[in-house]
């Protein structure tokens, strides 16, 4: 018989029982649902609203089946509906009466939002130091190769050259932001719900500070309402989540081109790569392409809950249900893209020859040549003209403008001097730049070193 049973005179529809019960994926809150309910406990002992008798039974058996959980001995009935009610159950089965009082001044409402913001903050730490391994894994890649010349790209045309380690930092800034997006989301989330029975608090004098405390949360939310049918905090993660995928996709994008025979820039290694089951040269990158196709669920599930969220009349609702499976998805495909995702980029090889070929054979000395014209005198706008049509000419006599001789130059603009042969040097312009943020050797490694240090 249903815990709810008492003003109902029919049993629930078989397919009810079926579309309703969130068992077989909520489940995965057993450990929080139990810790919660042990903080619960101790909290109705001591404002002597149970007897410290019950208290005791209940904490224990209350580990007991943590423990047996934990070590696999149950099998959850799905007669049970969800993991609130599973644990209630069973814990009545072994102890009886004492487990009935469990559930005095508590809903399932506040429960569910309880045992969701545990896990939420478990969450964030275990994604947040997944990402300082991926970035620890990048800034060390960074270190070898701050010498490593590479094309710099807008539009996907050869720009100005930067360094592989300077390519890499771009996406460690992507990742730090990452975690600071994380860690902003643990914020909010770190308000104990509890308290706020199924919508309205109880007649009982209990002591939610105390409960916060137990549960190590900083604080306690403050209107009853908003607590049982709050779930920004979901949405927040998504979104943080999302964010993480569109990054890696990003970086996946890259990892795919870069490792084509066009481009030839890096090799993935055999460990992260996969074969045709027709073609036998083949060797494709198939574990970025999963990570850049994954993406699309991680935003998905935001949109969901989105969207589930957005027609809801306070307070609880069974359409916020749906939270779970989207935020186990998100969570857990982030979790493994990100690890993998560290696994196949730190067993790259970089081509260093091509990637120096790619900036020798091009016009990315282009501006430095413009900015050298400025520094004589030429205003800015005109050094640009004169450039572009000495680029033009290369282009037309299948040149670079190091080929160009002197007096090639000197036809554009009496501004040139032997001098400029120096500034077409593949580095130099990129050995001017001291600011920061510059792809400059020396700053790249100071910023290594800085992050590095951030984040141990
Ligand atoms: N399984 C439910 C959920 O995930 C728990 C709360 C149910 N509350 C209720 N009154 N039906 O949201």
């Amino acid at each position: 018989m249903k815990m709810w049973a008492g003003r109902f005179s029919e049993q629930n529809a078989k397919e009810v029982d079926i579309f309703n019960n969130s068992l077989h994926f909520d489940k995965v809150l057993y450990k929080y649902d139990i810790l919660g309910s042990i903080a619960h406990v101790k909290m109705l002992s001591k404002q002597n609203i149970i007897s410290k008798d019950d208290e005791e039974k209940l904490v224990k058996s209350l580990n007991d089946l943590m423990k047996d959980i934990d070590e696999g001995k149950v099998t959850f009935d799905e007669e049970y509906e969800d993991i609130h009610m599973a644990v209630e159950s069973i814990l009545t089965d072994r102890i009886g009466d004492s487990a009935k009082r469990i559930h005095t001044c508590r809903s399932r409402n506040d429960q569910v939002a309880l045992d969701m913001k545990m896990y939420v903050k478990a969450e964030i730490k275990e994604v947040i130091s997944l990402i300082k391994n991926l970035l620890y894994t990048l800034l060390e890649i960074a270190k070898d190769n701050t010498k490593t010349i590479m094309p710099g790209y807008t539009h996907m045309q050869r720009a100005q050259t930067v360094t592989f380690a300077h390519h890499l930092c771009a996406y460690s800034e992507m990742f730090r932001r990452d975690v600071d997006r994380l860690k902003d989301t643990y914020k909010r989330t770190n308000v104990m719900p509890l308290g706020a029975g199924a919508l309205a608090c109880s007649t009982f004098d209990i002591d939610r500070d105390y409960v916060a405390e137990l549960l190590d949360f900083d604080n306690i939310t403050l209107n009853s309402l908003d607590t049982v049918s709050d779930r920004d905090y979901v949405i927040e993660l998504l979104n943080d989540l999302a964010i993480i995928m569109m990054h890696l996709s990003r970086f996946s994008e890259e990892i795919i081109y870069w490792a084509s025979d066009e481009f030839k820039f890096i090799v993935v290694s055999d460990k992260y790569s996969t074969g045709s089951s027709m073609m036998p040269q083949k060797k494709n990158p198939d574990v970025a392409e999963l990570i850049r196709g994954k993406t699309g669920r991680v935003y998905g599930n935001l949109m969901a809950m989105l969207t589930v969220m957005k027609g809801i009349p306070l307070a609880y609702n069974k359409d916020m249900q749906e939270d779970k499976e989207a935020t186990f998805d998100s969570v857990n495909t982030v979790k493994q893209c990100i690890s993998i995702f560290t696994g196949m980029i730190s067993t790259i090889t970089v081509n260093e020859d091509v990637l120096k070929e790619a900036c020798v054979n091009s016009f990315m000395n282009a501006t430095d040549v413009a900015e050298y014209l400025v520094k004589k005198g030429c205003p800015f706008r005109d050094a640009h003209f004169i450039v572009g049509n000495l680029v033009g000419k290369c282009v037309n006599e299948d040149k670079f403008l190091q080929d160009l001789t002197l007096s090639e130059f000197k036809e554009q603009s009496g501004l040139f001097e032997d001098d400029i042969y120096e500034v077409l040097h593949v580095t130099t312009g990129m050995n001017k730049k001291n600011m920061t943020a510059s792809p400059k050797e020396e700053i790249v490694k100071r910023y290594i070193d800085e992050i590095l240090d951030e984040i141990k």
